[in-house]
C-alpha cells in the first residue's frame, strides 16, 4: 500500500500559506508513490480549485451527517464531494472532546462520507488514564468496531484510520514506534475480525515531526501518518513527505 502524509491544519493557516504548501509538496507526489492530503479549515476548501492540475489531495476537517438543513455553521459531504474534496478527517479526538461528538455521531457521519464517494479518514484514540489503566487497545478497537460493524463491507477499503493517542496531540511527546506498532497491529487484527482480508491503512498521528518520522514509518505496520502543528511550516512539511515518500 502507497504511503499516505495527511496534514491536519486545524484551525490554522492562511491563504499564503495554502499557496506555500502547495508549491513545497507538488511533484512530490507525482515522483513518488507517496499521496499528500491536506485536510484544510472548510473557509479554504473552495481555494483548491486553482490547484486542480497537481497531485495534492484535499480533505475536509469536519463533516455533518445531513445533507441539508437548519444547522448553522455546519458543512454537508454534498458541498464537499461538490467542491472536489476527497478525503474527510472524522471523530478527531478534538471533536470528540470540544465539541461532544459521540461514536454515534462519528459513524453517522462516516456513512455520509462514504455514500458520496468520499474517503473517512476515521480518528482513534486513547487518553492519557486510559492509557494508564491499561485500557488502549480496548478503547481504540470499540471506536474502530463501531464504525466497521454498521457499513457494508464492500465500503470498508475506503476507510482509512489514524490512530492519535490523545496524550500525543499536540504535546511534543509521541507514541513510541513500539507503541504505534502494537496498537496498529491490534487496530488491523481488530478490523479483520469484522471485515475478513480487509486490508485496513492506519495512519499514526500525534506530535509527528521530521525528526521522528522515520523511525514511526519503518514500523510495517504505520501506513502513514497525520501530521498537525508540523504541517504548518511548508518547508518543514515537505521534509516530512520527502522521508514519507521515501519509506517506501
Ligand atoms: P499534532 O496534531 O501533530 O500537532 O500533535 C496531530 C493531530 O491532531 O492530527
Amino acid at each position: 500500500m502507497d504511503p499516505l502524509v495527511v496534514a491536519n491544519w486545524k484551525m490554522n493557516g492562511s491563504e499564503q500559506l495554502l499557496q506555500a504548501v502547495v508549491q513545497q509538496v507538488d511533484g512530490l507526489a507525482e515522483a513518488t508513490s507517496a499521496t499528500v492530503v491536506l485536510a484544510l479549515p472548510a473557509a479554504y476548501l473552495s481555494l483548491t480549485k486553482a490547484f486542480d492540475n497537481t497531485q495534492i489531495e484535499w480533505a475536509g476537517q469536519n463533516v455533518h451527517w445531513l445533507t441539508s438543513g437548519a444547522y448553522t455553521g455546519e458543512v454537508s459531504a454534498t458541498m464537499l464531494a461538490e467542491l472536489g474534496v476527497g478525503w474527510c478527517l472524522v471523530g478527531h479526538s478534538e471533536r470528540r472532546q470540544h465539541c461532544a461528538e459521540t461514536d454515534d455521531m462519528v459513524l453517522a457521519k462516516t456513512k455520509a462520507c462514504l455514500e458520496l464517494g468520499i474517503r473517512p479518514i476515521v480518528c482513534v484514540g486513547e487518553n492519557l488514564q486510559e492509557r494508564q489503566a491499561g485500557k488502549a487497545l480496548e478503547v481504540v478497537s470499540r471506536q474502530l468496531l463501531v464504525v466497521l460493524k454498521d457499513i457494508p463491507s464492500a465500503l470498508a477499503p475506503l476507510i482509512v484510520v489514524a490512530y492519535e493517542p490523545v496524550w500525543a496531540i499536540g504535546t511534543g511527546e509521541e507514541a513510541s514506534p513500539e507503541v504505534a506498532q502494537e496498537v496498529h497491529e491490534a487496530l488491523k487484527h481488530a478490523a479483520r475480525s469484522e471485515v475478513k482480508a480487509l486490508e485496513l491503512r492506519v495512519l499514526y498521528g500525534g506530535s509527528v515531526n521530521e525528526d521522528n518520522v522515520k523511525t514511526l514509518m519503518s514500523m510495517p505496520d504505520v501506513d502513514g501518518v497525520l501530521v498537525g502543528g508540523a504541517s504548518l511550516e511548508a518547508l518543514g512539511f515537505r521534509r516530512i513527505c520527502e522521508q514519507v515518500a521515501g519509506s517506501v
